[in-house]
C-alpha cells in the first residue's frame, strides 16, 4: 500500500504530478469526460502498473493523452481525416485510432499494430500534461469492470493505496468516456460513442460508421472491433433493467416491480426523468435531469450508479433516452451496465 495524496490542482500539486509521472509512478487525474489514471506512455513498466491497479485484462489497450496535435506526430501516423477532425473536435473528447509508430511500446496497445490517441480540453489534464511533456497513457481511473469515476472520490474510492497523488478537479462535465473512432478502416468507424456524437462527426466527414455492437451484446464467437467492448462493464453490483416504451406505460411497470419488492422487505432505486418523476411519487426515484437536456443524464449516469452502490441498493430501474445525439452514448453504457436487461412496456412485459 502506497499514501495515495488528494490535492487540488495549483502549480505546485500539478508539477509534483509530472515529476511522479517522468519517474514512472500513477497520477489520477481530471479530464472533461471521466477522471484518468495516467502513466508514461512510453514506458512498459509504467503501462503494465496501470494494468496492475486497475485489475485491468492485458489484452484491452489504453488511451494515449497528449496536449497538443505535434505531439501526436511521432506517435502514430496521422492522416488527413484525423487533421480536419482535430481542427474541429480537439481538444475534446474524441479518441481517435490510427496506425502506431515503433516508439509506442506494445504494452499499452495490447500488441495492437493502431494505437488510440486524444487530446482533452480539461484545463487540468492540459496544464499536467504540458508540466511533463510526456505522452500519458491513461484508461477511465476505477476498478475494471465498475462505473467510470467522474469526481475525484470515486477514484479514491476505487485505487486509494494503489497510487501516489490524484488531482482534484471536481465533476466531470461530460459524464461519460470519449468517442471512440477508428480511422484505420475504410469508412471511420464509431467503436464507443461518446461526446462526441455520430451527427457531430457527420459535420466534417462524409460518412460515419456505427460498430453494431454498441447497443446489443457480442454474439457468440463475433470478433470484438474495440476490445473493451467485450467485458462487463460499468455494472453497479446491485441488479438494473431498463425499461423502455410511452412513459405512462414504463412508470406503471416499474412503479407495480418496485411495489412487489418494497412488499419483500427490498430497497430499489429508480433513474427517471424530470418530466415523469411526478408518476413515481411515493417511491425513490433519482433525477436522471430533463428529457430537453440529455447531456445531463449522460453527466450524472456514472455517479448516481456509484452512489446505489454505496447505499447497498439491489434493485434499480431505469427509464430509457433516444439513441441519437449524446443518447446513443447514454444508452450504450446504460445498455452494458445493465448487462442487455430490459423490459418493452408498450408490449405487456414484466
Ligand atoms: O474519455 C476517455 O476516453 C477516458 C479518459 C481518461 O480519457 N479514457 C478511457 O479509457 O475511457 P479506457 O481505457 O477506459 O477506454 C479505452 C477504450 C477501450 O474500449 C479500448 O478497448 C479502446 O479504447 N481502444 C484503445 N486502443 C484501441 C485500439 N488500438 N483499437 C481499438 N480500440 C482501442
Ligand atoms: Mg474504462
Amino acid at each position: 500500500m502506497i499514501d495515495t495524496q488528494l490535492l487540488m490542482p495549483t502549480e505546485e500539486s500539478i508539477q509534483l504530478a509530472a515529476q511522479l509521472l517522468e519517474r514512472g509512478q500513477l497520477v489520477g487525474f481530471p479530464t472533461e469526460t471521466v477522471y484518468g489514471l495516467g502513466a508514461n506512455a512510453l514506458d512498459p513498466e509504467a503501462a503494465l502498473s496501470i494494468f496492475a491497479a486497475k485489475g485491468r485484462p492485458a489484452d484491452n489497450p489504453l488511451i494515449v493523452h497528449v496536449a497538443e496535435p505535434e505531439q501526436l506526430e511521432p506517435l502514430c501516423h496521422v492522416n488527413s481525416t484525423a487533421l480536419k477532425l482535430m481542427d474541429v473536435f480537439c481538444p475534446g473528447p474524441l479518441t481517435m485510432i490510427l496506425p502506431k509508430k515503433e516508439i509506442v511500446p506494445m504494452e499499452v496497445t495490447a500488441g495492437l499494430n493502431s494505437v488510440a490517441v486524444r487530446i482533452p480540453s480539461h484545463p487540468v489534464a492540459r496544464a499536467m500534461l504540458k508540466a511533463c511533456k510526456l505522452p500519458i497513457a491513461a484508461p477511465s481511473a476505477n476498478t475494471s469492470g465498475k462505473p467510470s469515476p467522474t469526481s475525484a472520490k470515486h477514484v479514491m474510492d476505487d485505487l486509494k493505496g494503489k497510487l501516489p497523488l490524484i488531482l482534484d478537479g471536481g465533476e466531470c462535465e461530460v459524464g461519460l468516456e470519449s468517442t471512440v473512432l477508428d480511422l484505420t478502416s475504410s469508412v471511420p468507424t464509431i467503436l464507443r460513442p461518446g461526446g462526441v456524437t455520430p451527427e457531430m462527426l457527420l459535420t466534417v466527414l462524409e460518412e460515419v460508421r456505427i460498430a453494431d455492437s454498441i447497443l446489443r451484446p457480442l454474439q457468440e464467437g463475433e470478433k470484438a472491433l474495440s476490445p473493451g467492448m467485450r467485458y462487463k462493464h460499468y455494472a453497479p453490483t446491485g441488479k438494473l433493467t431498463m425499461v423502455r416504451g410511452r412513459p405512462e406505460n414504463v412508470a406503471g411497470c416499474i412503479r407495480r416491480h418496485t411495489e412487489a419488492a418494497k412488499a419483500q422487505g427490498q430497497k430499489v432505486r429508480i433513474l427517471a426523468f424530470d418530466e415523469h418523476r411526478d408518476m413515481y411519487s411515493g417511491l425513490e426515484s433519482v433525477s436522471i435531469g430533463s428529457l430537453n437536456q440529455p447531456q445531463c443524464a449522460a453527466q450524472k449516469l456514472f455517479s448516481i450508479l456509484r452512489s446505489a452502490d454505496d447505499d447497498s441498493i439491489p434493485l434499480l430501474f431505469s427509464e430509457t433516452l433516444p439513441a441519437s445525439g449524446i443518447g446513443l452514448a447514454f444508452m450504450n453504457r446504460l445498455c452494458r451496465a445493465a448487462g442487455f436487461n430490459e423490459i418493452d412496456a408498450d408490449a405487456g412485459e414484466e
